[in-house]
Order: structure tokens, then sequence, then C-alpha cells
């Protein structure tokens, strides 16, 4: 069976640090909302396995997932542990099938350590790739491309493809996998430096900055024809100014919504129903868990491309729990590139 390369090395340590949720926040999490606290290394009881945590991620749900707005899982319990994706490696196990030393990745939460059941497993790090990219390019940011872009995208050669947050860990991949799909890429992004990046690095054909470019105008200018398949990771205003610069019969995959800063009012903006109906667009809505029985099949296309040299992401890795708590707004203000994960090891 295949490792995963590129291991840290993991020091040994007495305590669980926990990066604990302490404040339910209204819009989006900042650092204040959680507390680094101390607790025993857990046990596992019987059917359960502990892992030592190596790479914590972090990602834009976590917002949804701290909150108490109406959302598609259960807001995390105050005082708890954050609820997070992580990679570690297993440390103890009393259940059948899980091994004393393989890498996983899963429901560990920002934490050193974690006792969970088989149910918290995503994935198994059973490809030769760097460790790390377990929680990236095969992990959420990946998967989510990969199956969103293709199940409610359906790109062909030809579309032209818009992606929004198209410096990031979702954006940068959907980008590069339209492009090995035939598409013609357009990426909007929040600064000049990511626009270069998405020229340079991630094969977009187009790229803009959101922020100081009148977008109506470059996109009737880049996509003459239409836009084909808006990935929309933003919502808000962006969406609407790509609505309505739709082909005929275009998809929308509504993957993130992470320009709207609270849902409670609901904003209210343009209607857009006009441009759905004489447009013919479907609108899909799409979350990753929905989709777990495509999961090993788009993790081994992902690592295929990735071993042929077709498509990379790039990792953000900051070294120490204490950057946990503020990392999720940094994400909301754009101040990372590229995924973003946390080495505890
Ligand atoms: N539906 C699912 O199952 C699923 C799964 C994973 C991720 N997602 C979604 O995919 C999107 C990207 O996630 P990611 O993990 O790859 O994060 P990311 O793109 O690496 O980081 C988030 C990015 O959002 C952009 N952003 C923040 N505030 C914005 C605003 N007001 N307007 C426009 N852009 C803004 C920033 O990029 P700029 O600097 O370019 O503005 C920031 O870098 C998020 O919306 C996330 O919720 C959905």
């Amino acid at each position: 069976m295949p490792l995963p390369t590129q291991i840290p090395a993991l020091s040994p340590s007495t305590i669980n640090r926990q990066v604990r949720l302490i404040a339910r926040p209204e819009g989006i999490p900042q650092a204040h909302h959680f507390a680094l606290a101390e607790a025993a290394i857990p046990e596992p009881a019987e059917g359960q396995f502990r892992v030592r945590n190596i790479y914590l991620s972090v990602d834009p749900a976590q917002r949804g997932w701290a909150s108490a707005e109406a959302n598609y899982s259960q807001p995390v319990p105050l005082g708890s542990p954050m609820r997070a994706l992580a990679i570690g490696v297993v440390t103890a196990s009393r259940v059948a099938g899980v091994r004393e030393g393989e890498y996983l990745y899963g429901w560990f939460g920002w934490q050193d350590h974690a006792v969970a059941d088989p149910s918290a497993i995503i994935l198994r790090a059973n490809h030769a790739l760097p460790l790390a990219q377990f929680g990236g390019l095969v992990g959420i940011n990946g998967l989510t491309a990969y199956l969103a872009l293709t199940r409610i995208g359906r790109p062909e050669a030809g579309d032209t493809l818009v992606v929004s947050t198209a410096a990031g860990g979702v954006g940068s991949l959907a980008g590069q996998i339209g492009k090995l799909m035939g598409c013609r890429t357009i990426g909007l992004t929040g600064s000049d430096d990511k626009v270069a990046l998405c020229r340079s690095d991630y094969g977009y054909d187009a790229a803009f900055n959101y922020r100081t470019t009148d977008l109506a105008a470059a996109l009737a200018q880049a996509a003459p024809g239409g836009i084909n398949i808006y990935y929309d990771n933003v919502g808000g205003p962006i969406l609407d100014t790509c609505l309505r610069q739709m082909a005929v019969a275009g998809r929308v995959v509504q993957c993130g919504t992470a320009s709207v800063a609270s849902w409670t009012p609901p904003p209210t903006g343009p209607r857009n129903e006009r441009e759905i109906l004489t447009r013919r667009l479907m609108w899909g809505g799409f979350v990753l868990f929905d989709h777990a029985a495509g999961f090993d099949a788009a993790v081994a296309q992902l690592a295929d491309w990735y071993a042929q040299g077709r498509i990379d992401l790039r990792l953000e890795v900051l070294d120490g729990i204490e950057h946990a708590a503020g990392s999720i707004a940094d994400l909301y203000a754009g101040r990372n590139s590229g995924k973003r994960l946390i080495r505890v090891g």
C-alpha cells in the first residue's frame, strides 16, 4: 500500500491542548470567541481509537459550525473543542480495522489528541502524496472542487467557467480541474497578487480583482459568448453580476457564500428569478458530505493528476496551535493564499 510522504517528526506531549469555542459569534468568528485550554490525553473506549493530530484544517465552513444560525449541522457546543477536520496518526486503537501508526483525515477537532469512532474517518492516507495534502488537494478542498464542478457544473470542452475565491483552496483547484476538462477559465479574486497567481500558477485564462475592477464590463469582454458555468463561492453582488452574464442553459454551482456577512436578517438585493428563467439556468447547491460515496474515486483521480504534475494546491502552513483561533477571520479577510493548515506536531 503506498504511504503518505513528507511526514513531520512528532514531539512527545503529555497534555492535550484544545482550542475551545467559548462564545457564540454573530457573523465571522474572531480570535476572542476561542480559548486555548489544557486537558488530559484521552483514552479510547471499546470501539474507539485515539489520534495524535499533526495538521489542523482551517475552513470557511467553521463559521457556520460555530454559529447558532440555521445550518446543515448542529452548532458546536460552547466549551467544546472547535469542530474541525484534521490529519493525525493513530496512537491507540480499540476497534477492528483501525491500526496504530496509520495516518487518517477526519473529524478530530482543534486539539492535539482526539478519541473517535470510525465514523469520524473521512480518508485513510494511503496514496503517495505529501501528508498535508490529505487535508487539501484530496481533502475538503479538492473533493469539493472536483465533485461540485463535475456533478453540478457538468463541464464540457469549450465551456467558459468562472470561479470566485479563485486563488483559494477550493477555487484554485476548481479552475485547474475545469482547465483539465477543456474549459476556458476566468478567476475572480481579491488582490492583484492573487490575480497574478491565478494566471501564473492556476492556469486561468483571465483573472480579475473584484475589489478594483468593473466586473460586469470585464466579464462581458472576457466571456463574450456568456458564462456556461459559474462556480460560486461568495454569493452577494458578485453572484448577481455573474448571473447577468450567463449563457443560455448555463449552470451555477452554489458552493459557498463567503461574501455575505450575516443571514440574520437575510440580506436583500436585486431579484434574480427573471435571469434564471430567461437564461434557462440550472442552479445547484452543494454540500460535500452528501457525496461521501464519491470520495474514493475523486481521491484517485486527484492523486493521479497530481502524480502527473497536472494539478497542485498551494499550502499555507502555520506552526503552532495558537494560530488556530484567529484563522477563520483571516480567511474571511482574504489574508490566506491557498489552503491554510495549522501544524501542531
Ligand atoms: N459546500 C461545500 O461543501 C464546501 C466545502 C468546502 C468549501 N466550501 C466553500 O468554498 C469557498 C472557499 O473555501 P476554501 O476553504 O477554499 O477557502 P479559501 O478560498 O482558501 O479562503 C476563503 C477566501 O474567500 C474569499 N473571501 C472572503 N471574504 C470575501 C468577500 N467578502 N467577498 C469575496 N471573497 C471573499 C477570500 O479570497 P479573496 O482574497 O480572493 O477575496 C478568501 O481567501 C468558501 O465559500 C467555502 O465555504 C464549500
